[in-house]
């Protein structure tokens, strides 16, 4: 399943102990310490806050060369996928560990189109939220809520019923989220169109009407699904970590990506799209100051941060900002928009970068720097950009789910503690407490 090569690091401990542990050597070079029997034969965890330093699996789905700021997915650069692939390949891709062939996606497509409908009981759902529910929470809602209607496919330890959980969540997810967007704005929903593709169908749910003909802008569709297609996986990232933790106790595939979906909702990940525009906003209202921005996130007292900046992996510029930042400008001009954000965002990175706070913690603009301002373009409301992050990130999160599933070194995941709380003591009735 994998492809590693062993050895094995000795370590003396202050008191002269011995320590042989195994290592594991990635096909990229990257080194893992086994310490799967350090507890058994020395009474010791290790401490990693964040697991900022600590593999979980192993995984052949995406590598990201965080120093070289590198990404490819199963060995293709995403450059390469972004112009030119489609989501559908890429999805299939991830997946499946291979590009498909005419025949297998044409075979996946239509198996895809086969399932956007959604079951009409649940389209009451969506009658039980408010007006104004932010759809991360009606898209997580409903995702688990889609167990319900296919319990005959929970089985992770059933192929089919593993293919056919994910071909329905693939389908239906963009259907959910553009009727959480209609439901928003008081409309009527639009049912999916068949003719269309993944990313233009999405588009004609969420901006269609039943009172005119609606054909997307193929420039906004293609926008979007190279958008899609660079949003899809990026390893053991918080929300993709979430739903393989989930994952772990055998729950089912669309209760796992349930978790995943709410992970990711968090302003430190992908919640950081929107953010980062109602930063750019509120820079804008405050006169374009960009330097007394820059100021307060590197004020420790201040608890802003730039949005859209830094990286857990990423120490040099993440690549996917690298490509956004051309293409919100090519797409912007072809749409016409001329938005005053991008100005400032242009502004705020040059004196970012150039600040030593920045330099020397190795801060650059991350995906969501520029994605925002994309997704505007497109027409979308800022309360949608997170959503759309997670219709990008479901073919990652589901072939990981898959891929935990099906390594026989998968077990319950269950993390130890370093306990630093009260030691034993005796209970003390009610009436003695002073
Ligand atoms: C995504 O993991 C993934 O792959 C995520 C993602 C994906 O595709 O799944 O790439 C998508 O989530 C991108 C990140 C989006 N989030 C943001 O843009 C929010 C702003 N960024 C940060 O909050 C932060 O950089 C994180 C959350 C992204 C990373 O946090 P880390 O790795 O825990 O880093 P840290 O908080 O320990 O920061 C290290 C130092 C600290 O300063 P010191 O205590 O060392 O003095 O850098 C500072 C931080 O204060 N710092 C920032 C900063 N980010 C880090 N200071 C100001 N502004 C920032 N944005």
């Amino acid at each position: 399943m994998f492809t590693t090569s062993e050895g094995e690091l000795n370590i003396t401990a202050e008191d002269g102990t011995k320590i042989k542990l195994a290592t594991l050597t990635g096909t990229e070079g990257d080194v893992g310490i086994d310490v799967g029997k350090l507890r058994a034969e020395h009474h010791m965890v290790t401490l990693d806050y964040g697991f900022a330093n600590t593999a979980g699996c192993q995984s052949a789905i995406s590598f990201v060369d965080g120093d070289a700021g590198e990404l490819r997915y199963r060995g293709y650069n995403i450059e390469d996928l972004a112009e030119h692939s489609t989501f559908p390949q890429v999805a299939y891709l991830l997946l499946n560990g291979e590009l498909p062939t005419p025949s297998e996606l044409e075979e996946y497509e239509s198996a895809v189109r086969s399932h956007t409908l959604l079951n009409e009981e649940m389209k009451r759902m969506f009658d039980a939220f408010p007006r104004k529910a932010h759809p991360m929470g009606i898209l997580s809602a409903a995702t688990a809520a889609m167990s319900t209607f296919y319990e005959q496919y929970h089985n992770p330890r059933d192929a089919d019923s593993v293919r056919e959980s994910t071909i329905r969540l693939m389908a239906k997810l963009p259907t959910v989220a553009a009727f959480a967007y209609k439901k928003s704005i008081g409309q009527p929903y639009m049912y999916p169109r068949n003719d269309l593709d993944y990313t233009s169908n999405f588009l004609y749910m969420m901006f269609g009407l039943p009172v005119a003909p609606y054909e997307p802008d193929p420039v906004v569709s293609r926008a979007l699904d190279a958008l899609l297609i660079l949003h899809a996986d990026h390893g053991q990232n918080c929300s993709t970590s979430a739903v393989r933790l989930v994952g772990s106790s055998e729950a089912n595939l669309f209760a796992s990506v349930a978790g995943g979906m709410n992970a990711l909702w968090g302003p430190l990940h992908g919640g950081a799209n929107s953010a980062v525009v109602a930063m750019l906003n509120d820079i804008h209202e405050d006169g374009n100051d960009v330097a007394k921005y820059v100021k307060m996130a590197k004020d420790k007292d201040d608890p802003f941060r730039l949005m859209g900046f830094g990286h857990r992996v990423y120490k040099n510029f993440d690549p996917r900002a690298k490509i956004l930042k051309g293409f919100a400008g090519n797409v912007l001009e072809r749409l016409g928009v001329d938005d005053p954000l991008l100005d400032i965002a242009s502004k705020l990175e040059e004196v970012a970068l150039s600040d030593e706070y920045f330099i020397e913690r190795k801060l650059y603009p991350n995906i969501d720097f520029y994605s925002g301002m994309i997704f505007r373009a497109l027409g979308f409301p800022l309360r949608m950009f997170t959503v759309l992050f997670a219709i990008g990130r479901l073919p990652g999160w589901m072939a990981h789910w898959q891929e935990m599933i099906e390594d026989p070194n998968t077990r319950i995941s269950r993390p130890r503690q370093i306990y630093a709380g009260e030691t034993s003591r005796d209970y003390v009735e009610l009436e003695k407490r002073v």
